[in-house]
């Protein structure tokens, strides 16, 4: 299986920052907001993964990240030429996929739980084709997709006016290859974007999607909004100061997963110094 971030999009809700900087490269406490993401997927299991970007904005992601070999997997960067939304993006990783399954997450959806690499692990395992949809508990469910079930048959509800579930779907999903057929063929909506919705409720409609539950001990944020920036910033902060347990540094992931020996990661430190960040790594030595 191969991995996808979103890291394009337009971050309107973040402005004036995102006029002249990407949303995925602003520091969400010590680190850039791509960092979790890709940890995310590296605890998967994924080594071969794809970032969308947008066209101009190349430059500091290569700078930021390189080919990803500092960290033993390796990192593609493909343009989408305008927003059009998650699935669009998606739609220009036909190449990169040839052919295979793929985990794509949101590049500003955070996951803090120490099940993540088990529920990630189990949920790669048990696919078996259309789609796996992760949902998450919220008090709020007004501004999400949301879950709503009729009999046995589930549907999702884009930002419900009416109260349907507490369960919203979460920004990381599980897509067989031949969803590129799939999105393909669904039309851009009034907001001028391709719904990851419609791409669901296809799946869902059909009975190939599979829905798995983030539930007690998971903390979900989508950062795209200074409130849930700040939120997840303070909680990062809070649990690093505490307990001395980091979030978002790939190092630290690829170190434990063996991608990388101890010589590299005293080598990656170097690169770092004097910083918080390398004072944190330097403690798994
Ligand atoms: P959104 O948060 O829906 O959109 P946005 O990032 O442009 O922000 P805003 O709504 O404030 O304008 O996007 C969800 C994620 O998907 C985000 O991490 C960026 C990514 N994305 C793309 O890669 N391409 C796109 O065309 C869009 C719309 C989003």
């Amino acid at each position: 299986m191969k991995g996808i971030i979103l890291a394009g999009g337009r971050g309107t809700r973040l402005q004036p920052i995102t006029n002249y900087l990407n949303k995925h490269l602003i520091p969400l406490y010590n680190k850039p907001i791509i960092f979790y993401p890709l940890c995310t997927l590296m605890l998967s299991g994924i080594k071969d993964i794809g970032i969308v970007i947008n066209p101009n904005e190349r430059e500091f992601f290569e700078k930021l990240l390189g080919d990803g070999s500092d960290w033993n997997i390796k990192i593609s960067f493909i343009e989408q030429k305008k927003p059009g939304g998650i699935i669009d993006a998606i739609s220009y990783c036909e190449n990169f996929l040839n052919g295979e399954n793929f985990i794509t997450i949101l590049g500003d959806n955070i996951f803090l739980s120490s099940r993540l690499k088990d529920d990630l692990e189990n949920a790669k395992k048990d696919f078996k084709g259309g789609c796996t949809l992760f949902s998450y508990h919220v008090k709020d469910p007004s501004g999400y997709g949301v879950l709503k079930k009729n009999d046995s048959i589930f549907e999702i509800v884009e930002k419900p006016e009416k109260f349907v579930s507490n369960l919203a779907i979460t920004g990381i999903y599980i897509y067989e290859f031949n969803s590129i057929e799939k999105i393909k063929k669904i039309t851009f909506s009034h907001r001028g974007e391709r719904e990851v919705t419609d791409l669901n409720n296809i799946y869902l409609k059909e009975g190939n999607a599979k829905i798995k539950y983030f539930s007690r001990g998971y903390a979900w944020f989508d950062v795209g909004s200074f409130d849930s920036f700040n939120e997840a910033s303070n909680l990062i902060k809070i649990v690093e100061s505490r307990q001395n347990i980091g979030f978002g540094y790939p190092e630290e992931v690829a170190y434990n997963l063996k991608y990388i020996s101890k010589k590299k990661l005293e080598n990656l430190i170097l690169k770092v110094e004097n910083s918080e960040y390398s004072d944190y790594l330097t403690k798994l030595l």
